[in-house]
């Protein structure tokens, strides 16, 4: 395998708080960071060098692949092409491919059910014609999504008849979409899954992962039995998806626990929020474990370190409860260092560990 021993520089794409947190865990195996993105953020606290440059500038891109021993991503929602032309002179990881794949939701559900994944039902909508169309297929309940950008539920809209076709084709301007019936289920989990280059996995008992406005507001592990009935099969799809990839790094799937088995909504090519329990929840952190991967390391033990973990997201005000968080003495607070509260921003996440 193709050690990067400590001392070596990882650059990261992306300035945000996963950013952040990869940074902590690479300072901890002796690594140095330099972040790449066009504005200064929460990674920039943690790091040894930044450029500051638009994600497709060229010759940015170029001299960043000087400065840095491996490349790798905390943001996808960038252009794959500019990566791919930086895999030419450094090694990125995981790859440019599996960053295309994962940031077009027609090519993440048709790449998953080929490998035997279950969906919602969903098609393809370029246009307005297509819309109806597609409602008269899938029927409603249904929710119409934009291919690309999306995150947090936003370039969602939810149609309860078709009556509301022509407000959802407004509300997500008008942009190449997908149209997916909507899922009745109990629960959503997902899997979090780290491949090292000599292909070996390592992933986490799936959290139970609770969404208020699209947005993810706590993980608990363990999850309920109903998902817990349902980790084998899931864990399988995202190993043969990582494989299919040859992915080096974290990779997540999320799913919602269906009665017949789990249903794939979408998937990361990076490390994600229903991981960041791990920092104190697991023997080895998602962070540490993508740092590990992306580095040719062995990849350190998912194994969880209490009965019982939640992380609960502190976004927009929820953040100004800090100071009753700090007084918990087992509480462990994590601020992302967001000068600006927004409603809907996540500001930080705080994690409890029952032993
Ligand atoms: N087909 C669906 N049926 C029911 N709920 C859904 C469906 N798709 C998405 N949701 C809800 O919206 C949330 C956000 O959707 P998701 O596709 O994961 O987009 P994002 O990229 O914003 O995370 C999901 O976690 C889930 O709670
Ligand atoms: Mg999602």
């Amino acid at each position: 395998m193709n050690t990067l021993p400590p001392g070596s520089t990882i650059g990261i794409i992306g300035a945000g708080q996963l950013g952040r947190m990869l940074g902590v865990a690479a300072a901890q195996l002796g690594y140095r960071i330099h972040v790449f993105a066009p504005a200064s953020g929460p990674a920039c606290d943690v790091n040894n060098a930044f450029t500051a440059a638009a994600y497709d500038d060229e010759a940015a891109l170029a001299q960043f692949a000087e400065a840095v021993d491996v490349v790798t991503y905390e943001f996808e929602n960038i252009e794959a092409a500019p990566i791919a032309t930086l895999a030419k002179s450094v090694p990125v990881r995981p790859s440019a491919q599996a960053l295309s794949i994962a940031q077009d939701r027609t090519q993440e559900k048709t790449f998953v059910e080929k490998l035997g994944g279950r969906a919602a039902p969903w098609r393809a909508v370029t246009n307005r014609q297509e819309l109806d169309s597609a409602i008269a297929e899938i029927g409603c309940p249904a929710i119409l999504k934009t291919i690309r950008f999306g995150y947090d539920g936003k370039g969602q809209a939810r149609l309860a008849s078709a009556d509301d076709a022509d407000a959802a084709w407004d509300a997500i301007g008008g942009n190449p979409a997908i149209l997916e019936g909507f899922v009745d289920f109990d629960h959503e989990f997902s899997i979090v899954l780290a491949r090292g280059m000599d292909g070996a996995h390592a992933s986490y008992p799936p959290p139970l992962n609770g969404h208020e406005d699209g947005i993810l507001a706590r993980s608990t592990v363990p999850a309920p039995a109903q998902v817990a009935a349902l980790w084998t099969e899931a864990a399988a799809l995202a190993g043969r998806v990582a494989d299919a990839l040859d992915y080096v790094g974290v990779l997540t799937l999320e799913f919602f626990a269906g009665k017949d088995g789990p249903i794939f909504n979408e998937m990361a090519p990076r490390v994600h929020n229903s991981g960041h329990w791990t920092i104190e929840g697991a023997v080895t952190s998602q962070f540490e474990n993508h740092i590990r991967a992306i580095c040719g390391l062995p990849l350190g033990s998912t194994a969880v370190t209490g009965s019982r973990v939640e992380m609960e997201n502190l976004i927009g005000d929820q953040a100004k409860r800090w100071p009753r968080i700090i007084a918990e003495p087992e509480a462990h607070l994590h601020l992302y260092g967001k000068s600006e509260i927004r409603p809907g921003r996540k500001m930080g996440h705080v994690t409890r560990v029952w032993r």
